[in-house]
């Protein structure tokens, strides 16, 4: 019901604004359908897993993800891990400052993700929700009722966003980009497809899968608790609709006797 509501709202307001598709505010970012997408999604367990896999062997050699703990990796509603495997990634891929010991140890389940490496390269726990893709109509931001914030779509066009232009200004290369604002970033493209290898029996994924994965997966770290706001939505307007109901029987019995009195 809420998306028959939106989706009119929606439908209406872009024909009026005569456009109907999201339009990005300086750069170009691309509409992707994700699963958690709408009242009802849910993220795609598996997708989460395989976004964790490019952060990791990608991502992580210069952004940091200090917001968020291992332990959650084991969350039902996220990536899923069992116990086992959240304290083997955690040893196995990352070391943390330990400040009792007064050096780096192997990380464990209950330590967070390390900040940054890269020189300039900003921590991405929430970029997600940091960024917004859609802007329009006219940069009224109303698409953003239907579409969503549009974080995790700004990511994936980021990432593919690439035209292989290059150039260099004050000693710094900066590669040219359709959906980072201004068109150029100083971050070289990180991904080109066939960077990771997923589990077995998947082909080696392309530039676009890896991009949409590393974005879900990014968007459940800036926002883990997704599923359950929208069950708790759920339920109270389910609650709030019986609630109306009983109220306007209850306010036609009460006056009833004196609506229909012979006098009257
Ligand atoms: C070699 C280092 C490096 C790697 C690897 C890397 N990045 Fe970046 N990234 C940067 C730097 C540096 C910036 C800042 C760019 C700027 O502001 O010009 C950045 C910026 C970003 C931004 C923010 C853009 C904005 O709007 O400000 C996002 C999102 C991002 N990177 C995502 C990723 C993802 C996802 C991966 C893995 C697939 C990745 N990066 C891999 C260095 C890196």
């Amino acid at each position: 019901m809420i998306r028959t509501i939106a989706l009119t709202a929606g439908l209406a307001l872009a024909s009026l604004a005569g456009v109907a598709h999201a339009a990005g505010g300086d750069g170009h970012v691309e509409d992707v359908d994700f699963s958690f997408e709408g009242p009802f999604g849910t993220y795609d367990q598996s997708q989460l897993q395989r976004g964790l896999q490019v952060y990791t062997e990608v991502c992580s050699a210069c952004h940091g993800l200090r917001y968020v703990p291992f332990r959650t990796l084991g969350a039902e509603d996220g990536p899923g891990l069992s116990e086992a495997e959240v304290r083997a990634y955690a040893a196995q891929n990352f070391f943390v400052y330990d400040a009792e010991l007064d050096e780096e140890r192997e990380a464990r389940p209950t330590d967070k993700f390390p900040p940054n490496n890269g020189v300039g390269a900003p921590d991405l726990s929430l970029m997600a929700k940091a960024r917004a893709g859609f802007h329009g109509p006219y940069g009224t931001g109303i698409s953003q009722l239907i579409n969503g914030m549009g974080g995790p779509e700004y990511i994936y066009s980021l990432l593919t966003g690439y035209t292989g232009e290059q150039k260099e200004q004050a000693g710094t290369v900066l590669y040219e980009n359709h959906a980072f604002p201004g068109g150029w970033i100083s971050m070289a493209p990180p991904l080109y497809g066939e960077d990771v290898e997923y589990a077995e029996g998947q082909p080696s994924p392309s530039l676009e899968q890896e991009a949409m994965d590393v974005s879900a997966f990014l968007m459940w770290t800036a926002e883990p608790k997704m599923m359950a706001r929208k069950q708790t939505g759920f339920t109270a307007v389910v609650f709030l609709i019986l609630l109306s109901v009983l109220l306007y029987l209850t306010n036609k019995a009460i006056w009833k006797p004196i609506k229909h009195r012979a006098d009257a």
